[in-house]
């Protein structure tokens, strides 16, 4: 059976459909699957940010069709492994939990790649270079977190 992953930040416009995207091209014939959602449902339905959506595709990675959506309990069942950007999303994802099992696959996606940061910081109120910035990171967790499987 595959692994189910969900990344999962505040909008799921901007790092989270990075994240999935970068995954889902890393983790290609290997045994994962790989959604992303938002702890918030401001931009459900919308399309990733256009900044996220350019710096993807710079890399060679068509994150265009994805669709905004906020993270339900369901999900909690749904997903082996809930890998969260910030503390903020960590707080609101365990919120959203009822079981203990639900609240232990919940973590931070760097600390959970054993990489050197302590978060994916909100890329929203800045410009192009966060964009990059944020695009590299998870790049770095993603290849961390599928090398330690
Ligand atoms: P994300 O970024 O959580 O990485 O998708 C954000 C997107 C939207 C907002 C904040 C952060 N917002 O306030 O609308």
């Amino acid at each position: 059976m595959k692994t189910k992953v969900l990344m999962v930040c505040l909008g799921n416009i901007c790092r989270s459909p990075l994240a999935e995207g970068v995954f889902r091209h890393l983790a290609t014939n290997k045994n994962f699957t790989v959604d992303s959602a938002g702890t918030a449902n401001y931009h459900n339905g919308a399309a990733p940010d256009v900044r996220s959506i350019a710096v993807a595709r710079k890399n060679g990675i068509d994150i265009s069709n994805l669709k905004a959506r906020q993270l339900t309990n369901q999900d909690m069942d749904d997903f082996d492994h809930v890998l969260v950007m910030d503390e903020q999303n960590r707080l609101d994802a365990l919120a959203r939990c009822t079981t203990e099992m639900q609240r232990k696959k919940i973590a931070l996606i760097t600390t959970a790649s054993g990489i050197d940061a302590t978060h994916v910081p909100d890329p929203y109120y800045g410009d192009e270079n966060d964009f990059e910035f944020v695009y590299e990171l998870v790049y770095q967790c993603c290849s961390a977190w599928l090398a330690k499987q």
